[in-house]
């Protein structure tokens, strides 16, 4: 049976729809000589390799290597099969698709999202109308009462779901739809342990979410009173994932790319709280935190992405996640700081909307958020600094713009009393380390060794007091040039287990002839023991010239007598006679004369 679709129809279809325009509903293109450019919506990127063509009415990305033309791009942004793509492209510019023309693979799953799409927007409007009627009267004062205007109740499709079990079930099966596409809509419930279905929300306002071309694809109810759950969403269905959603998407569009940025809330309310007061380039992320294919939608709509969290525990908790999800997609984000236990819908309506634009306009970089938060952490004394300014590192590191960079290095140098030499060679060590990691893979595993690691290592095999000796003579090579030197002369390497033994080798480089420098010896070490050298550096050591020597002598003790059993298991796990068997006992004897002094 052929089912191929008419060459004509689908040249009709591609020469209505030009490339570049229906690339730019879903990613901001910038003209880059005869050609469009923008960021890649197959693959995370924070340069621009996705390049259009409106001449060849073909894309490709530099990155990705993923290329077509018009109706692939489509399929692929859209995840649909040939048919569906052309038909949504046929939509787009008012053309109607001959039904003989339904390949029959691609059909049923066709028909059955469109199915679901319909029953979604006929809920839709029904849930609007019963909002308006005399059994919604109180679902109206409810919106009314948390400040919601006519006109922002319509423009947001608000609805009121009735106290009855079968309501909206009736109905659309009334207008043609079957219990299973209700139940796949997530409309409906199967009744348990009988036939037919009841409704999912009742007695509830309704949000209905919308996806960025406008189409319903769920629904967020929320209790009229404080019973719980406060809100009930809509399930995971063919149409909708509450992953993916973004509630407003399709209203907040056109204003985040007039004002430049995007800013994410987490609830209903506070999304449209801002439209109302006229602050529209505002999303939420629907209470969960951030995902990945959220981030990657928003990124593609505005490179800015402000977070304005709840300041509650989650709020904060959730800022965190979604900030490294937005960074790594490719965003350049801000964190707004809302005053404390209020959201946004809270602050608009208490301080108005001047207040809250002023906020998000305000709202601190990356840099300044984090330095805020370690400061608070560390606190200011030198060490705390110190500490704070190590922290800093990654947040610096995913900088990419060197302008960016410089300003901010010399900010947290400024901020924290630190020299902006100290700042920058931290960071530029690190991204050497990555850079050297990204070309050896194979040395991997050695490079990229983290204290983590190395702990557990020492955790297997070390007993507290040995990993606790470790750390104290470390701390006093660090703190005294006195113990310093004599430790480098009597001790080696060899005595130290493997984190503790790169930063004993690592002080032992000539250039701390006074004091540690911490950025150098970070460098030293590849930055593998930031957090073993700060926990080390940091520890309180005696002041005294003789307490000093004590601890230094007994901790010393411990470490031999540690390679001393392990040199003893080593020898006995070996042949007699063996290779290297007589050099490892000449050790042995001579550590034991050594510890016997
Ligand atoms: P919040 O608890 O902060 O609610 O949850 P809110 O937005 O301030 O709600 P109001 O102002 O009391 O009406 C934030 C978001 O988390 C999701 C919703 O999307 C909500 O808007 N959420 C919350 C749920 O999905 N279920 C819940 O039970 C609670
Ligand atoms: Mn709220």
């Amino acid at each position: 049976m052929s089912m191929q679709v008419d060459p004509n129809l689908i040249d009709e279809v591609k020469a209505r729809n030009d490339i570049a325009d229906v690339v730019s509903e879903y990613v901001t293109l910038k003209r880059a000589g005869r050609n469009h450019s923008g960021l890649c919506p197959f693959h995370s990127e924070k340069t621009p390799s996705f390049t259009v063509s409106r001449e060849k009415q073909m894309f490709y990305c530099f990155g990705c290597h993923e290329s077509g033309d018009v109706i692939s791009f489509v399929m692929k942004r859209e995840n649909k099969g040939f048919y569906e793509a052309l038909k949504t492209l046929a939509d787009r510019v008012g053309m109607v698709l001959p039904q003989k023309e339904l390949p029959p693979a691609e059909a049923a799953g066709f028909r059955r999202r469109q199915a679901i799409y319909d029953a979604l927007s006929r809920a839709s409007s029904l849930y609007s109308s019963w909002l308006q009627q005399e059994r919604g009267k109180h679902a109206l004062s409810y919106l009314r009462g948390r400040g919601l205007s006519i006109e922002t109740i319509e423009r947001f499709g608000l609805g009121y779901a009735p106290d009855a079990w079968d309501e909206m079930a009736n109905a659309l099966r009334q207008q043609g739809a079957s219990e299973e596409i209700l139940v796949a809509a997530g409309l409906c419930l199967p009744r348990p342990g009988g036939s037919g279905v009841y409704d999912r929300f009742r007695n509830r306002v309704i949000f209905p979410i919308r996806d960025a071309r406008g189409r319903t694809i769920g629904f967020g109810a929320r209790a009229l009173d404080d019973s719980q759950p406060k809100y009930i969403n809509s399930p995971e269905t063919e149409v909708f994932s509450k992953g993916r959603g973004l509630f407003a998407l399709n209203l907040s569009r056109d204003a985040a790319r007039d004002e430049g940025f995007m800013a994410v809330v987490e609830g209903y309310m506070d999304a449209i709280a801002a439209h109302q007061a006229g602050v529209r380039n505002v999303v939420a992320s629907l209470g969960t935190s951030l995902t990945q294919e959220q981030a990657r939608q928003l990124v593609h709509i505005s490179q800015n992405v402000v977070i304005a969290y709840d300041s509650d525990a989650a709020g904060q908790a959730a800022t965190l996640r979604g900030l490294d999800v937005l960074r790594q997609a490719g965003a350049s984000v801000r964190v707004c700081e809302i005053p404390e236990g209020k959201d946004p819908d809270d602050l608009i309506r208490s301080k108005g909307a001047e207040v809250f634009s002023q906020v998000l306009k305000e709202a601190p970089t990356l840099v300044e958020f984090f330095l805020g938060l370690y400061r608070a952490k560390y606190g200011d004394s030198r060490a705390g600094r110190i500490r704070t300014a190590s922290a800093m590192v990654p947040v610096l590191e995913g900088l990419d713009d060197p302008v960016e960079l410089s300003e901010s290095v010399k900010l947290v140098a400024g901020r924290l009393g630190l020299t902006e030499e100290a700042v920058r060679q931290q960071a530029t060590a690190t991204a050497r380390r990555r850079a050297a990691a990204r070309g050896h893979k194979t040395a991997q595993s050695r490079n990229t060794k983290t204290d983590a690691d190395n702990l557990e290592d020492v955790a297997s095999k070390d007993t507290p007091a040995e990993v606790q000796a470790q750390r104290r003579i470390l701390g006093l090579m660090i703190s005294s040039p006195e113990r310093r030197k004599k430790a480098l002369e009597e001790l080696g390497e060899g005595l130290f287990s493997s984190g503790f033994a790169g930063v004993f080798a690592a002080l032992g480089n000539d250039q701390f002839d006074k004091e540690v420098d911490f950025s150098r010896l970070n460098i030293i070490t590849g930055d593998k023991h930031k957090d073993l050298i700060a926990e080390v550096a940091l520890a309180d050591q005696p002041q005294a010239e003789d307490e000093q020597v004590r601890l230094y002598k007994d901790c010393a003790l411990v470490l031999k007598r540690r390679r001393l059993r392990r040199l003893y298991a080593e020898i006995q796990s070996l042949e007699p006679g063996a290779e290297g068997c007589e050099q490892l006992f000449g050790e042995y004897q001579g550590l034991l004369q050594e510890i016997k002094k």
